[in-house]
C-alpha cells in the first residue's frame, strides 16, 4: 500500500467510534439516540418520543410489526459525524423479550453506552445485555438518566452496579440536587459545572470553576445543595476508585455520567467525552490471528441477516461489521466459507429509513450487502487471504414450542420460512428423534411472535405454535446416545446439523441426567 493510504486508512479508523446504547425498556434509549443524532445533524428534528409513540413507529423502527407494538425488534444502524469523528450507533431492540438478535448485534460494537434510569436502576434486560458485553471485554460507559425526576441516591445506584453488574464504576460528573431541585452537575474532570436554567429546566449554561469547593457554586446552588455536594465529592474522592483509563479499556471500571436526556441536559459533555474515551475500532481475532483494522486488505463478518426488509422488493439485507482496510463499491472479495470470488456491488449504509448507496466504508463501519441468499450469520468476507473471524455467539434457547402448518398444501413455503429464518438466526429448530416433530427454541417469547407474524406476511404461510414445557436445552456429546434415557420430564431432539440436543423441563431433570450420564458432555450451545 502507498504511503499516502496507509495514512488515509489509519486516519479514519482513528476517528471512528462503533458502539451500541444498551438498557431496558423506557430507560430512554429512543431519546437519547435521537438527541445524539442531533448533535450529529443527522436529522432535523427529534422524531421527538411523543411522536413515535403516537405513530407507533421512531426513526429507526423498521418492520411493521414494530409499528404494531410502537416497540423496535431489528436493530438499525446509525452514522453521524461529530467533531472530526465518524460515529456508528448500532442501534439493539430494547424489548425484554426480544434479546438474541440484540446479542449478536453486540458484537459488531467496540464500546457500549449502558442507559440507567435514575429511578428504577440496573434492571432485567440491561444485566442480560450488560454481561455480554462484559464477556467480551469491551469498555461500558454509564448514563444515568432522567436526572430532573426525582430518584435513587446516585450512591446506591453506584453499589448496585457493582454488586448486580460486577463492575466498579468513577462518576465522571455528580447531580447537584435531584428531581424538583436539580440545579446541574459538577464535572469531576474538567472542573466545571453545567447548570441547569430556568423554571422549565430549557437553559443549559457551562462555567469553569476552580474545584467543588468553589464559592460561585455555593452562590448558584444554595449553601444546602453545595454543602451536600462538597459532602459527596471529598468522599468519592477518598473512597471512590479513581479515574484509570486502562481498567476502563479492560472494562473493568465503568465512568458514569449523570443526566436528562429528554432535556438535553449533560448528553453534549456525554457525548464528548465519551468520544475522547472509547475506542477507536480494535484488531480482531481471526483463524489467521489478530486482523489489524489498519490492515491494507478489506476483511468482515456479518453478524445479522434481515429478510424482506422492505416487502415491495422481498429482499434480504445481509450486515457486514468491515473489519479491516478499505471498503469500495463493486470490489471483489472472497467469500470464505463457500469459497468463492463475489462482487460486493449493492452495499447500503442505514439511517433508519433512508437506504444510501455507499460508496467506501473503513473499519468500525457497518454496510448492508444485498443478499440472494448466499451469506450466513457469521460468514467471513476478505480480499486476498483467507481470513475466518471467530464464530458469533449463539445462545441457548430457554423457551420452546412444537410447530405445524395449518394448511399442508403450503409445506414447500413454510419450509423455505423455516430454512430462511432459522438463518436468519430468528429461531432455533430442532426435530424430535421419534416422531419428526418440529420444535422451534428461542430466548424469548416475542421471536416466537415474530416468527408467525413473519410466516404469515413473507411466506403466506399460518403456523400453529402450541409451547412445551421445556426451559433447557444442552447439547450432548458422548460415544453412545441411548434415547430412553432421556424420556422423563426431558426430550431428545437434533439440531440443524444433526446434533443431539437434549431438552430439559427443569433443572433438576437436567442435573439428574448429567448424574446418569457421566461420560457425556452437556453443552450449553451447539458445539
Ligand atoms: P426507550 O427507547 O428506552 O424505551 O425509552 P424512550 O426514549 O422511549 O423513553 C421512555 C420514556 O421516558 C418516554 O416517556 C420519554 O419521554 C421519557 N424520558 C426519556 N428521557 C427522559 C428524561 O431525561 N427525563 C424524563 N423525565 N423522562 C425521560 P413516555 O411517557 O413513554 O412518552 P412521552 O409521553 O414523553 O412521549
Amino acid at each position: 500500500m502507498s504511503k499516502a493510504l496507509d495514512e488515509v486508512l489509519r486516519q479514519e479508523v482513528d476517528k471512528r467510534r462503533t458502539f451500541a446504547i444498551i438498557s431496558h425498556p423506557d430507560a430512554g434509549k429512543t431519546t437519547l439516540t435521537e438527541k445524539l443524532l442531533l448533535f450529529g445533524g443527522a436529522i432535523r428534528e427529534a422524531g421527538s418520543v411523543k411522536a413515535r409513540k403516537a405513530s407507533k413507529h421512531a426513526t429507526s423502527d423498521w418492520m411493521e410489526i414494530e409499528k404494531q407494538r410502537g416497540i423496535s425488534v431489528t436493530s438499525s444502524v446509525m452514522q453521524f459525524d461529530y467533531k472530526g469523528h465518524r460515529i456508528n450507533i448500532l442501534d439493539t431492540p430494547g424489548h425484554q423479550d426480544f434479546s438474541e438478535d440484540t446479542y449478536r448485534t453486540l458484537t459488531a460494537a467496540d464500546s457500549a453506552v449502558m442507559l440507567i434510569d435514575v429511578a428504577k436502576g440496573v434492571e432485567a434486560q440491561t444485566v442480560k445485555l450488560f454481561q455480554v458485553c462484559a464477556k467480551r471485554g469491551i469498555p461500558i460507559f454509564t448514563f444515568i438518566n432522567k436526572l430532573d425526576r426525582e430518584g435513587r441516591n446516585p450512591f446506591e445506584l453506584m453499589e448496585e452496579i457493582e454488586s448486580v453488574l460486577g463492575i466498579r464504576s468513577v462518576p465522571m460528573n455528580w447531580p447537584i440536587g435531584s428531581g424538583r431541585e436539580l440545579c446541574g452537575v459538577y464535572d469531576r474532570m474538567k472542573n466545571q459545572v453545567e447548570l441547569f436554567q430556568g423554571d422549565d429546566h430549557s437553559h443549559i449554561e457551562v462555567k469553569k470553576v476552580s474545584d467543588y469547593n468553589d464559592p460561585a457554586i455555593r452562590e448558584m446552588a444554595g449553601e444546602y445543595l453545595h454543602d451536600q455536594l462538597c459532602q459527596d465529592v471529598e468522599l468519592l474522592d477518598v473512597a471512590g476508585d479513581p479515574f484509570d483509563y486502562e481498567k476502563v479499556r479492560r472494562g473493568e471500571l465503568t465512568p458514569v455520567f449523570f443526566g436528562s436526556a429528554v432535556n438535553n441536559f449533560g448528553v453534549q459533555t456525554f457525548l464528548e467525552n465519551f468520544l475522547e474515551l472509547a475506542p477507536k475500532p480494535e484488531p480482531r481475532q481471526s483463524t489467521a490471528g489478530l486482523v489489524e483494522p489498519t490492515n491494507e486488505k478489506f476483511s468482515g463478518y456479518i453478524f445479522k441477516i434481515q429478510a424482506n426488509m422492505n416487502p415491495a422488493h422481498r429482499d434480504r439485507i445481509a450486515f457486514l461489521r468491515v473489519c479491516s482496510g478499505k471498503f469500495e463499491r463493486g470490489m471483489a472479495v472472497k467469500h470464505v466459507r463457500v469459497g468463492k470470488e463475489i462482487k460486493l456491488s449493492q452495499p447500503q449504509q442505514f439511517l433508519a429509513q433512508d437506504r444510501d448507496i455507499v460508496a467506501e466504508a473503513y473499519p468500525g463501519d457497518i454496510i448492508g450487502l444485498f443478499d440472494p441468499g448466499i451469506f450466513r450469520i457469521g460468514d467471513s468476507l476478505s480480499q486476498g487471504s483467507e481470513i475466518v473471524f471467530d464464530e458469533l455467539p449463539t445462545f441457548s434457547p430457554e423457551i420452546f414450542a412444537k410447530v405445524t402448518v395449518k394448511n399442508a398444501l403450503k409445506h414447500k413455503q413454510y419450509q423455505k420460512g423455516i430454512d430462511q429464518l432459522t438463518e436468519e438466526g430468528t429461531i432455533q429448530v430442532f426435530n424430535t428423534v421419534s416422531f419428526d416433530d418440529t420444535i422451534l427454541g428461542v430466548v424469548g417469547q416475542l421471536q416466537f411472535e415474530v416468527f408467525e407474524y413473519r410466516m404469515k406476511g413473507e411466506y403466506g404461510v399460518d403456523v400453529q405454535l402450541q409451547r412445551v414445557p421445556y426451559q433447557f436445552a444442552r447439547w450432548i456429546i458422548d460415544d453412545k446416545i441411548d434415547p430412553s434415557k432421556f424420556r422423563i420430564n426431558s426430550l431428545l431432539v437434533k439440531d440443524k446439523k444433526d446434533n443431539y440436543v437434549v431438552l430439559f423441563e427443569n433443572e433438576y431433570a437436567m442435573r439428574t441426567a448429567m448424574e446418569k450420564n457421566p461420560t457425556a458432555k452437556f453443552l450449553e450451545t451447539a458445539p
